[in-house]
């Protein structure tokens, strides 16, 4: 995780730096840290907290020069503390880093034998003083020592490095964990993803394992780690600055809640066939003999991105017919999961840069199977490693908890599960046709439940003060039950247990109080009548009820203690429009007890470790 960023230009490099920052707060907020080249020599200034105090230490003590860098940090070595927040300064050099160094106990007894005094538990701190090191030892440029320094480091990393000699020069490199350069006018700046520098170009070359970038205002060269020049191809980014902004929206995850009708109507745009009930995702690289030769899909993913694939599970054995397996990616890596030349592994991943997922997915290729990836973000890991990608499209998602990304996910898997159908001859016209125009149809149903925002709000105070909280769904809203409690546990602290309903009799049924709120989800479909015998069982034994039901549900209106109306909708596309309610739910939960909804305590949005 960390966000780092580099600025070296015409403009004050700190406020530049700090504003990228703010961007990048999602990857981590533990501490903070910005270092200056002030044409003199280097200045640094940390913060343990949030990028809130690093502004507050640099109102105090501000910095002045043009060349800066800085980081935002997810402690993984050594805990969160100003000591240990970036950038690590040695001699003439400061580091700042994202990513993990594993040799870097072998390489600290090293340095240390040889003199070298460590002030921090990082194991960042070894890049820097190897780069000092280099220095002392003949190199000549910053870039040439940053190229020998990391000729000795095993691991992952992105990093951007200050010279002392060399007054407007950063150099930026990376293996294994994200960054990108970005082309100003006389200005350049690298960053861990694009949104820390959009507000300076949309010009951007995304770095490539193994490379090495010198930084000055005028332009960047770029090396391997041996000195070889490399040439990368500069791409124009479609994103703008303002989707990165909370436009009046108290929090970020509110905004994005609110953004599901555009996200999805964006996700569906060009790709969505009605006259000829078909999809169009030449991108993804399935072709007919592909699709057709497909025995197993196999979905790996961690989360939130997880239950979307709990979903696609369902429409790919309806739709395409396709045996789905899915597993934690986390848990690939646990045991020999087998994988084969005839499967189609789909990796699911917001970031893209998922630690676990990447893995996975690296075991995939090594199998020869064929994979493909659902990510938002751009040219990250992920994508660049699968064989094909379809991108969800919804704009950056800041919000810790994924929200936009999870339902631009289901539509993205569902148009999946419609194209393999229809190549592989397993799904008719007709039905195909109901499915998409189910889909097209989800923007309008979702603006209609977040209208209801106000009354989600009101029945949050229900749920204020509980500590633990069931969720119960059958078939593909049992994902939903469990997304639900992922969405409430992870922003409210509380307790929340996501159950497959035809499980309640066989153990979870013991907890039914008085006391423990039941979130149940029981829409018109066909594990309706099974949801209204769960119901009341847990009425029968004086639980609470909140049910989210089909409008014109008399029957559950009667049965639970508050209702949440759903809109009538095909079942195929209701796990998009069940989880809103939820969604919002939990952020009102949040919100009411005063959490930092954006950034809860000891998440980080890109889990880049294991
Ligand atoms: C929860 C959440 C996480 C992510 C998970 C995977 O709201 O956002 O559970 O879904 O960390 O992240 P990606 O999708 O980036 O691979």
């Amino acid at each position: 995780m960390c966000g780092i960023v580099g600025y070296t230009g015409k403009s004050a490099a700190a406020p530049v730096v700090v504003e990228g920052l703010r961007r990048l707060e999602y990857r981590g907020y533990d501490s903070a840290g910005v270092a200056v080249h002030t044409g003199r020599g280097m200045e640094v200034v940390r913060a343990l907290g949030k990028l809130g105090k690093l502004s507050e230490a640099l109102a105090e003590r501000p910095l002045a020069g043009n060349v800066g860098i800085g980081h935002t940090r997810w402690a993984t070595h050594g805990r969160p503390s100003e000591e240990n927040a970036h950038p690590h300064v040695v001699g003439k050099v400061a580091v700042v880093h994202n990513g993990i160094i594993e040799n870097h106990r072998e390489l600290a007894h090293e340095l240390i034998a040889a003199g070298a005094r460590f002030s921090s538990d990082t194991d960042t701190e070894v890049i820097a003083h190897l780069v000092q090191q280099a220095l002392e030892d003949g190199a000549r440029t910053l870039h040439e020592a940053v190229r020998r320094a990391l000729g000795r480091v095993v691991g992952a990393y992105a990093i951007a490095v200050l010279g002392t000699d060399e007054p407007d020069v950063i150099v930026a490199a990376r293996h294994g964990s994200p960054l990108v350069i970005g082309f100003g006018e006389g200005e350049m700046l690298c960053g861990s993803d694009i949104s820390a520098l959009l507000s300076h170009t949309r010009d951007m070359v995304f770095l490539e394992d193994g490379d090495v970038a010198e930084l000055r205002p005028g332009g960047a060269t770029i090396t391997t780690v041996s000195g070889e020049p490399v040439s990368r191809a500069t791409k124009r980014i479609e994103w703008s600055a303002t989707m990165a902004e909370r436009g009046g929206y108290k929090h970020f995850m509110l905004k994005e809640i609110h953004e599901q009708p555009d996200a999805i109507a964006s996700t569906l745009r060009g790709r969505v066939d009605l006259e000829a009930s078909d999809v169009h995702a030449s991108e993804i690289g399935v072709t007919p003999e592909v699709a057709r030769a497909i025995r197993r899909v196999y979905i790996v993913a961690c989360g939130t991105s997880y239950h979307a694939g709990l979903v696609a599970k369902y429409w790919l054995e309806s739709l395409a017919k396709l045996p789905t397996v899915i597993e934690l990616a986390s848990e690939v890596a646990n045991r020999d999961a087998m994988f084969f030349e005839d499967d189609l592994v789909v990796a699911v991943s917001q970031s893209g840069e998922t630690f676990d997922t990447l893995g996975a997915v690296k075991a995939a290729k090594r199998a020869g199977a064929k994979v493909l990836a659902v990510a938002n973000v751009l040219e990250s890991a992920i994508p660049r490693l699968a064989d094909g990608t379809l991108y969800t499209r919804c704009g950056p998602e800041i919000g810790v908890a994924s929200t936009k990304c999870f339902t631009a996910q289901l539509a993205s898997l569902l148009l999946l599960a419609v194209y393999l159908g229809r190549r592989r001859g397993t799904l008719g016209e007709a039905i195909a046709g109901e499915v998409l125009k189910a889909l097209v149809a989800v923007p309008g149903h979702m603006h209609e439940l977040l209208g209801d925002a106000d009354y989600v709000r009101s029945i949050a105070t229900t749920l204020a003060n509980a500590k633990d909280v069931l969720f119960l769904g059958r078939g593909h809203n049992y994902p939903i039950a469990l997304e639900g409690a992922l969405k409430l546990k992870e922003i409210s602290y509380a307790h929340a247990e996501g159950y497959a309903a035809g499980e309640m009799k066989h153990g979870p049924i013991a907890l039914i109080d008085a006391e423990l709120p039941v979130v149940v989800i029981a829409p018109k479909d066909a594990t309706y009548d099974k949801m209204v015998g769960n119901v009341a069982e847990v009425r029968a034994r004086d639980g609470r009820v909140l049910a989210l039901a089909t409008k014109g549900d008399e029957a559950m209106h009667d049965l639970a203690t508050h209702i949440i109306w759903l809109p009538e909708a095909p079942s195929w596309v209701l796990p998009l429009l069940t989880v809103v309610p939820l969604q919002l739910l939990a952020y009102y939960v949040a919100a009411r007890k005063g959490h930092d909804v954006d950034q809860p305590r000891n998440l980080a949005k890109t889990v880049t470790v294991e």
